[in-house]
């Protein structure tokens, strides 16, 4: 492994956000007697020897010991290979799939505990989910497909047409309220599971590989399509994928699963920077260091400085290139949350280098 860039974080994103979606040690165990393997209170000291017992005994831990926080209004990625548990664990945080054991605190509450009702009354109202499947009703129109959920709350007509010609609107399908789905393309299908799911104005927003079937420009479109969404409605969300290019463009913080195993949490450029172990160092090696990593992530604390140029945390590092090239030796990295910090060229350029023997064959 290469040697480690020092990063600074975490000062680009505003971390005091409260916490809307919390997972403690939960598991997901298949096979004969799942339960066999907790006590009463779930709890497991060793997660992988358990889960290599597990696996001796004819038992499939799809989902072993994953815990995690999600921050309101943030965008956090669960990324890994096909089988790794994604699913398992996405469908675990609205019990559609029901853990063997650990806690999932939606606001503070457990979620495991609400009543079968309450739960339904939680999905219906406060999560909006999307699949890669696009899942939409083929005999109903555009119109019909994304009024639907609202249909199930028992609101109006006019209030479910209202509302759904809103959610047509925002995700540019004006004009083809009438279409059936048959008669859309799969970017088109899945704008109409996107602004279905979000017709019920979901807090939680759970996406499930939403563009995996899509062609890769199209795939691209939509990334900036679900960012150009998030900028306005600032939901929390929990997106799914195996496309480590998608998980690094759209992530806040993601989490990286290999054999039902959260491996790492971070920030991109956590990750990137410095990856827990040989499997993550070598699952993101193609990630482009300098398009990842942020003023933000690099800069110093300082006291005096007298430099010309501000930039702003969030900005790539990769557009500071031609500054530097200029001639440029320091900059100014303006803060939301805090006192401007300082980032020196030389740690731009650091990064530069270490892209560059990265990418040499
Ligand atoms: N209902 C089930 N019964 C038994 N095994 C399952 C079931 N659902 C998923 N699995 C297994 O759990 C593992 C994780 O699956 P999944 O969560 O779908 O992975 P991913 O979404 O990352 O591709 C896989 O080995 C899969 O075969
Ligand atoms: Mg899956």
């Amino acid at each position: 492994m290469d040697t480690l860039i020092e990063t600074h974080g975490p000062i680009v994103a505003a971390e005091a956000r409260p916490i809307k979606l919390a997972c403690r040690n939960v598991w997901k165990v298949y096979g004969q007697r799942p339960d066999y393997y907790f006590d009463s209170r779930g709890y497991v000291i060793d997660a992988d020897a358990l889960s290599e017992r597990m696996r001796a005994e004819a038992h499939l831990p799809a989902v072993v010991d994953a815990s995690f926080e999600v921050a309101t209004g943030e965008i956090f990625v669960i990324m890994g290979l096909s089988g790794s548990g994604k699913s398992t664990l996405v469908r675990c945080l609205s019990r559609l799939v029901e853990p063997s054991a650990g806690e999932i605190l939606l606001n503070g509450r457990n979620l495991l505990k609400a009543s079968a009702k309450e739960l339904i009354q939680i999905r219906r109202h406060d999560m909006g989910m999307v699949f890669q499947n696009f899942g939409l009703l083929p005999h109903l129109t555009v119109l019909e497909n994304v009024a639907f959920p609202l249909k199930i709350q028992h609101k109006g007509q006019k209030e479910r047409e209202e509302r759904a010609r809103e959610m047509i609107a925002l995700v540019g399908l004006n004009g083809r309220e009438k279409s059936l789905p048959s008669q859309l393309s799969g970017g088109q299908q899945q704008r109409v599971g996107i602004a279905r799911s979000l017709a019920v104005g979901p807090e939680l927003w759970f996406l499930d590989e939403p563009f995996s079937a899509l062609d890769p420009l199209i795939r691209r479109q939509m990334q900036d399509e679900f960012l150009r969404l998030q900028k306005m409605l600032k939901k929390t969300i929990i997106f799914i994928t195996h496309d480590i290019g998608e998980a690094f463009r759209l992530a806040d913080r993601l989490a990286i699963m290999r054999a039902g195993k959260i491996v790492q949490i971070g920030r991109p450029a956590d990750i990137v920077l410095n990856p827990a172990d040989d499997y993550v160092a070598q699952f993101t090696e193609e990630i482009p260091l300098l398009r990842v990593i942020k003023a933000g992530d690099l800069a110093k604390p300082a006291g005096e400085m007298n430099i010309d140029q501000s930039i702003a945390a969030e900005a790539n590092i990769e557009t500071l290139i031609p500054s530097i090239a200029g001639g440029t030796k320091a900059f100014r990295v303006l803060r939301a949350d805090g006192p401007p910090h300082m980032l020196l060229a030389a740690d731009v350029l650091a990064v530069l280098e270490r892209d560059m023997r990265r990418q040499a064959p």
